[in-house]
């Protein structure tokens, strides 16, 4: 494996124990990958803070340099962990003090967060605390090499941006932000860039749904490669594609896709294939669409809905602002209760903006940081929740044993409202 200068150095220990082992594992890791050699990141998105009882065990017998240590450089030993070396931001964690009277989550987990965010804090993490880091500040420019963790990120990231990263893990991430480097293989190349499959679209996609439809079953067809998107669809926004993506990312395990003439690296189908023949397309249609609806509600048998979560990934302001005016003047169903998950950064704009006092005042709340797939809570006694979101529905009743309706962002609005499923395909 070719090796740097700078990295034999960190290597050998010029900058620390820490720095050492987080060589030590990236080299490691760049072996078992075949990888040739490492890439300069400046640009990390991992996870330090969010608790876990591993890290709580951890915290207690040898503090937070114990926890990174062990946890994010699979080291034995404790080591004194230095402040990051390139800018590294959290991702999505465990829920803050400010939800304690919401969200059934441990007191322990809160406490153990709170510290864990004056820690890295000190470090030079930036404790953005969501699963969409590129709505609030983090947002790598085409063609720059990043280490990121969170599928719908990653997605985002490569598809969207331009950006270049695998979907890393929380031991390779540590190590990235310790050293700036990352091995260089998958998606960092041109040559794992390039369109594998051909999707066309034959039915209308326009609305979030839609593209969470059509995410879903994307993903489904082509797994873990890469699809060229093309056909009828309308111009998507940063909250379709952030559905579209995650969708994808649920279904199969996509990374990296094209829709020509909208995402950076497919001004037209043939350059999304990078020259190579263009393979038969996977169809669309109106039945494809019906039976990712259907496969979405399967889950779903009581109309009686107890929940309604918007916001997965973490809303964007337009999310905010629209469920804002879906709920103005009305009230929720007593027995039902309406989060709306969202990055703390936007969480601060749509209350100075009045959204939040809206929402509110509904009866519904705007949470951060977290949700509840990611921190096994929803209100108390849920039995049948409904989302907008093809991810939330995928993962969520697994993880809770509960059930699901997923349709539209009004029909979730009007289930919060009235306490019944009463969503259609239209
Ligand atoms: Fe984000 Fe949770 Fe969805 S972390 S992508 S809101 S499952």
């Amino acid at each position: 494996m070719i090796l740097t200068d700078d990295e034999r150095r960190m290597r050998d220990g010029a900058d620390g124990p820490a720095v050492a082992a987080a060589m030590d594992l990236l080299i490691r890791y760049a072996a078992a990958l075949d990888a040739e050699r490492l890439c300069t990141v400046r640009n990390v998105a991992g996870t330090t803070t969010q608790p876990s009882p591993l890290k709580a065990r951890l915290v207690a017998e040898g503090g937070w340099d114990r926890a990174f240590s062990v946890i994010n450089l699979d080291a034995d030993e404790t080591l004194p962990i230095p402040p990051m070396a390139v800018p590294t931001c959290q991702l999505q964690q465990g829920f803050g003090p400010d939800s304690v009277d919401v969200v059934p989550y441990p007191a322990d987990f809160v406490a153990l967060q709170s510290d864990a965010e004056v820690f890295y804090g000190g470090r030079g993490v930036s404790v953005l605390a969501t699963c969409t880091p590129y709505q609030v500040g983090n947002l790598p420019v085409r063609g720059e090499h990043c280490a990121w963790m969170e599928s719908s990120a990653v997605v985002y990231a490569n598809a969207v941006l331009g950006a270049r990263t695998n979907c890393e893990g929380t031991a390779s991430t540590g190590a990235a932000s310790l050293t700036g480097r990352v091995p260089c293989w998958g998606n960092h190349h041109d040559e794992h860039r390039r369109g594998t499959h051909l999707v066309r679209v034959d039915t209308p996609v326009a609305t979030f749904l839609d593209w969470g439809l059509l995410g879903y079953f994307t993903g489904d067809a082509v797994q873990e490669a890469r699809p060229v998107v093309t056909g009828d669809h309308a111009l998507p926004d940063l909250t379709d594609l952030k559905h579209f993506g995650a969708a994808a990312a649920s279904s199969g395990g996509v990374e990296m896709y094209h829709i020509p003439g909208v995402t950076p690296e497919a001004p037209t189908t043939e350059a999304a294939f990078g020259g190579a023949r263009v393979p038969e397309p996977l169809v669309y249609g109106a039945a494809e669409r019906r039976a990712m609806y259907e496969r979405l509600n399967d889950q779903g048998d009581s109309p009686d809905v107890d929940f309604v979560l918007l916001g997965c990934p973490h809303a964007s302001l337009d999310q905010i602002r629209d469920a804002a005016r879906a709920l103005d003047g009305r009230r929720l169903h007593a027995g039902t209760e309406l989060w709306i998950m969202a990055p703390r950064a936007l969480a601060a704009v749509a209350e100075r903006s009045g959204y939040t006092a809206v929402i509110e005042r509904a009866g519904g709340r705007v949470l951060t940081d977290s949700c509840p797939a990611m921190s096994r809570a929803a209100p108390e006694g849920t039995r049948v929740f409904a989302t907008d979101s093809a991810k939330q529905a995928h993962y969520l009743p697994a993880i809770l044993g509960i059930e699901a309706w997923f349709g539209s962002t009004a029909e979730c609005v009007d289930a919060a409202v009235t306490g019944r499923w009463r969503g259609e395909l239209r």
